[in-house]
């Protein structure tokens, strides 16, 4: 080797020859000393012409090496190892084949030592093309091979050819897997499930969904998981290229309001799974109603106001005020996150004295159930001209309302003409 290169120095200071002629001299140099591996002729993208045959090798001692499996996803990149043992400038070439064909798929050639910062990379066009490129810095070196093809699936094998060690050699059982399509959920009649809200149920709801799972090699696994538990893994239908598994999530409870269930279909664990979700909207009857802070007495003919809330309601719950069965509906509504709050603004009488007021909490979406409460009305008035006659307030006649409400306030107990019917 080291006479050639003497020689090469000498021929390019003789002949002051272009760069570009001298790997053609190298090439007819190399066939002259008819070396192995020489695949290539140098500087010429395609098979090389000489001993093609001799540098597929795939005869002989390399069908010995064991193989090592390598998954691929379709679509995306691997990288095939072949480590080089040996400082790059003991390396030779490093030639990659596939299946048991003669002529290398990729070539990466240091064969010129002056040139070893620009080694020479080919890439058949056939084969991968511009999709493979040899990393020979990498630890190990690698062969990425980019845009996986289903056709690339098949036996590689990378030959280290040193200069003066043994030839090395690595071989790749490459399978492509082919992830599935995304899943389709079904409800229980067939029908796809659009969006991502499943319902809105109702408590005691079962829920009767199906996955179907199209495509995927190898066959993918098709599971349901429920928070992100896993609960069903049983497939109900599986005609080879459509798999189909079915949840039956019996009677759906208050708790289990927007959880999420999540169909996966799974066949590596190179890529995510291919997974639809769905969050579970639910009805919910209300929990509570109650009236807040009702007055203990009310003096007739004034104006009060008093509130009722209710919440568990989903949708919010939806409160009328009835006095016995007479709607009263001088009310006003505010609704928040979980509760409805309505303010009932009325004017009690002295005919109300013992009559109750009913606050209703309903969700209209739930069949049939609604919470009630009531409140028993406990009125005063001021009698006058020993219980003959009420006193009605005129408007503006504040000394006598503040009297009376004085009055209503110590019922019973200082005033003995201001009592109860
Ligand atoms: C390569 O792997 C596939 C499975 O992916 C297997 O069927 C085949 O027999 C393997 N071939 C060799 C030569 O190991
Ligand atoms: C969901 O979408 C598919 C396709 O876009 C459509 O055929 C189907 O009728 C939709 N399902 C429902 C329930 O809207
Ligand atoms: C209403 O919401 C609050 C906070 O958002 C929560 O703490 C409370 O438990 C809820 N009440 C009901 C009855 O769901």
């Amino acid at each position: 080797m080291a006479t050639l290169t003497m020689w090469k120095i000498f021929m390019a200071l003789l002949c002051g020859m272009a760069l570009p002629l001298m790997p053609v001299t190298l090439a007819r140099l190399h066939s002259t000393t008819g070396g192995g591996g020489g695949g290539m002729s140098s500087g010429v993208l395609g098979p090389g012409s000489g001993g093609g045959s001799n540098a597929g090798g795939s005869t002989g001692k390399d069908a010995h090496v064991k193989t090592k499996d390598v998954d691929a996803v379709e679509g995306k990149s691997v990288s095939l190892p072949c480590p080089i043992t040996e400082p790059l400038e003991n390396v030779y070439m490093v030639l990659w084949f596939r299946d048991n064909a003669g002529i290398p798929l990729y070539s990466f050639d240091v064969r010129d030592k002056e040139a070893r910062d620009q080694p020479r990379h080919w890439s058949a066009p056939e084969v991968f093309g511009s999709r493979a490129k040899f990393h020979f810095d990498s630890q190990p070196a690698t062969l990425e091979i980019k845009d996986i093809k289903r056709h690339d699936q098949g036996i590689y094998r990378c030959r280290v050819d040193f200069r003066t060690s043994q030839t090395q050699s690595f071989r790749f059982n490459l399978s492509v897997i082919i992830l599935p399509e995304q899943p389709i959920i079904l409800d229980r009649w067939g029908r796809q499930l659009n969006g991502s809200q499943l319902g809105p149920k109702q408590e005691g709801d079962d829920i009767v969904i199906t996955c179907r799972v199209v495509g995927g090699r190898p066959q993918p696994q098709v599971r349901w998981l429920v928070n992100g538990l896993l609960v069903d893994n049983q497939n109900e239908h599986n005609s080879g290229d459509v798999i189909e598994n079915r949840l039956l999530w019996p009677s759906v409870q208050r708790n289990d309001l927007n959880s999420v269930f999540t169909c996966q279909a799974l066949n590596t664990q190179l890529d995510k799974p291919k997974e639809k979700s769905f969050i579970l909207d639910m009805h919910l009857k209300p929990l509570v109603v109650r009236i807040l802070e009702p007055p203990s007495s009310m003096i007739a003919d004034r104006r009060y106001e008093v509130a009722c809330e209710s919440s568990g309601s989903r949708p919010n719950a939806i409160i009328t005020w009835y006095k016995g069965k007479r709607q009263l509906r001088r009310t006003k509504d505010d609704i928040s996150k979980n509760s409805t709050r309505s303010e009932l603004s009325f004017v009690p009488t002295t005919d109300d004295d013992g009559k109750s007021i009913t606050c209703r909490a309903e969700n209209p979406n739930v069949n049939g159930l609604y919470l009630e409460t009531m409140w028993k009305l406990n009125v005063v008035w001021w009698w006058t001209r020993g219980r003959a006659q009420r006193i009605r307030l005129a408007k503006g006649d504040r000394e006598r309302k503040r009297e009376i409400e004085r009055v209503g306030n110590e019922k019973n107990k200082a005033m003995p003409t201001a009592t109860k019917r």
